[in-house]
């Protein structure tokens, strides 16, 4: 069945406190993205990548393509906020008079800035998508959980076993996550932090949540550029 994905990488990385957006940085010889499309490259039953840009940096990443060839890339525009990037990645395969490529079975939705993701996990991720119709990755949660009050005093904490961090990729059936983004609100798509939870909410799906390796990790931080770079050179060496 058809497989394909979308990339977000619209953002303009302002938690780096770097002018260039970290998915544009560059490690040894290629910038960040071409490392996170190559690992999706690699999947031969991938078929498609949508990479959803802002309109600024629609030539940079032009060049990206070419350079490192990356054939199975289609680039479109994103939108102001993560969700609205999605939005639009998802548009692409839609059937519309305007609609650019064929409409997959399964999508995949992983942000551009986690370069380290593995065949095996998007093979898991897939299926259970397929068959419940919405999967995701999750991880044990690193720090406890508190709610403050609005003076900074701590209100409560969650017990920290019973929760998980939320981490991409997240699956879907193609037709569950078109919709739910075209049934959401406004301020879903200024606030939401959840594709999953927009299935969840607004078809109904089941949300199977997968526990996934350690590399799953985004890059954040400026220390976060350091260590990928660092992970890089190590599997290249
Ligand atoms: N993203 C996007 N369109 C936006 C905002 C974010 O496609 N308008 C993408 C980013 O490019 C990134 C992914 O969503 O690949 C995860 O978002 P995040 O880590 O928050 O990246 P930025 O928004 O770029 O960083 P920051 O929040 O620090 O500005
Ligand atoms: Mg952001």
């Amino acid at each position: 069945f058809p497989v394909a994905v979308v990339l977000p990488a619209g953002g303009s990385g302002e938690r780096t406190g770097l002018s260039t957006p970290k998915q544009f940085c560059t490690f040894l010889t290629r910038p960040l993205i071409s490392y996170t499309i190559q690992a999706f490259e690699r999947v031969p039953w991938i078929e498609r990548i949508v990479v959803v840009v802002a309109k600024e940096s629609h030539s940079l990443m032009t060049d990206i393509v070419e350079k490192f060839n990356h054939a199975k890339v289609k680039i479109v525009h994103g939108g102001s906020t993560r969700h609205r990037s999605i939005f639009c990645g998802l548009q692409a395969f839609a059937e519309t008079d305007e609609s650019l490529l064929h409409k997959p079975k399964v999508v995949i939705i992983h942000d551009a800035v986690r370069p380290f993701v593995e065949e095996d996990f998007l093979h898991k991720i897939t299926m259970a998508a397929k068959e419940q119709g919405a999967s995701g990755a999750m991880r044990p949660l690193v720090s406890t959980v508190i709610a403050t009050t609005s003076e900074g005093y701590l209100d409560h904490s969650l017990e920290r076993a019973k929760y998980r961090a939320s981490e991409m990729p997240q699956g879907f059936l193609y037709d569950i996550i078109y919709q739910a983004y075209q049934r959401c609100s406004e301020s879903d798509f200024e606030f939401g932090t959840e594709c999953l939870h927009l299935a969840l909410h607004y078809c109904g799906t089941n949300a199977k949540l997968i526990e996934g390796p350690p590399t799953l990790w985004k890059v954040t931080y400026k220390r976060d550029l350091a260590a990928a770079e660092a992970v890089v050179k190590e599997t290249l060496s």
